[in-house]
């Protein structure tokens, strides 16, 4: 069974669309979205060659599960993509979620690559099927490294200049935005913060709306340097997004402030 199709077993035919639709008075997109267990999830990541076994659940978030997974006797990461069963998700993301699910998987392993070629320090990406994406582990032994919000730092300053400058290699030199950046989703690992989490950020390609990109710069530099003035450290969120974009703008759009 390809993996997208665990997301809908009762596949959609056009007769049983047809019917759906009669039943339901209205609309036939309706479908049945269920849960996957960890069994299925350890047996599809097996079968696509992705890990040797899972060792734990490191976390379930709302859109994907993260696992501490094993390649022979090295630690990985697995990252599952899928959904939870509620009216909610089944109202908003409706027939067409399994393919969301896919595409984010692809978006995370890519933006991972592109930041991994550029020198930030991110999870290696090793494999990605359909929804099921693997990295490398970030931690000692099979202990994961803490969040930057669950550790006290030596020198905060020196950390968070480190942070800044890593964001703006993501930005300059890969061309991508984080989008959730915050201490929830920077490891502690080696002295330094590693960047994780990937699936809201966005390519600031010739075709990016460039309002947008300052948006989203400047709430993930605002979660990052609220967090450094609790150690009393001040900077201005303004001036660092305008150092990223004087770093680099699309050439197409070098005069987006005066539309
Ligand atoms: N490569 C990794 N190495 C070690 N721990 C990781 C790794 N990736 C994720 N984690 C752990 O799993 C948690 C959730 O991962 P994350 O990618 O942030 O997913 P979510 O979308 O659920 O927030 C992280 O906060 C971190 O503790
Ligand atoms: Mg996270």
């Amino acid at each position: 069974m390809a993996p997208v199709e665990k997301f809908n077993p009762e596949k959609m035919t056009a007769l049983s669309f047809k019917r759906g639709r009669q039943r339901a008075g209205r609309s036939g997109r309706h479908v049945a979205i269920r849960e996957i267990t960890l069994e299925e999830v350890r047996r599809d990541a097996q079968e696509f060659g992705l890990v040797t076994d899972i060792y734990m659940e490191l976390k379930s978030g709302k859109e994907a599960s993260v696992f501490l997974a094993l390649w022979k006797e090295y630690p990985i990461v697995l990252k599952a993509f899928r959904l939870w069963q509620s009216s909610q998700t089944r109202k908003k993301r409706g027939f067409f979620a399994p393919a969301k699910m896919e595409m984010l998987a692809a978006k995370e392993y890519d933006v991972l690559m592109a930041a991994f070629q550029a020198g930030v320090p991110v999870p290696t990406p090793i494999g990605r099927v359909g929804n099921y994406l693997t990295m490398r582990f970030i931690g000692d032994g099979f202990t994961p490294a803490p969040r930057l919000n669950e550790v006290e730092l030596a020198d905060p300053e020196i950390v968070l200049d480190q942070i800044l400058s890593d964001y703006l290699k993501l930005y300059r030199d890969a061309h991508y935005t984080h989008g959730d950046l915050s201490p929830f989703n920077l490891l502690w690992w080696r002295d330094r913060a590693w960047f994780i989490d990937f699936p809201q950020a966005k390519l600031v390609n010739p075709w990016a709306d460039m309002r947008t990109v300052v948006e989203i710069l400047s709430a993930d530099i605002e979660n990052v340097i609220k967090h450094f003035r609790k150690f009393g450290i001040e900077r201005d969120c303004d001036e660092i997004v305008s150092d990223f974009l004087k770093s680099y703008i699309p050439k197409n759009q070098v005069h987006f402030l005066e539309f």
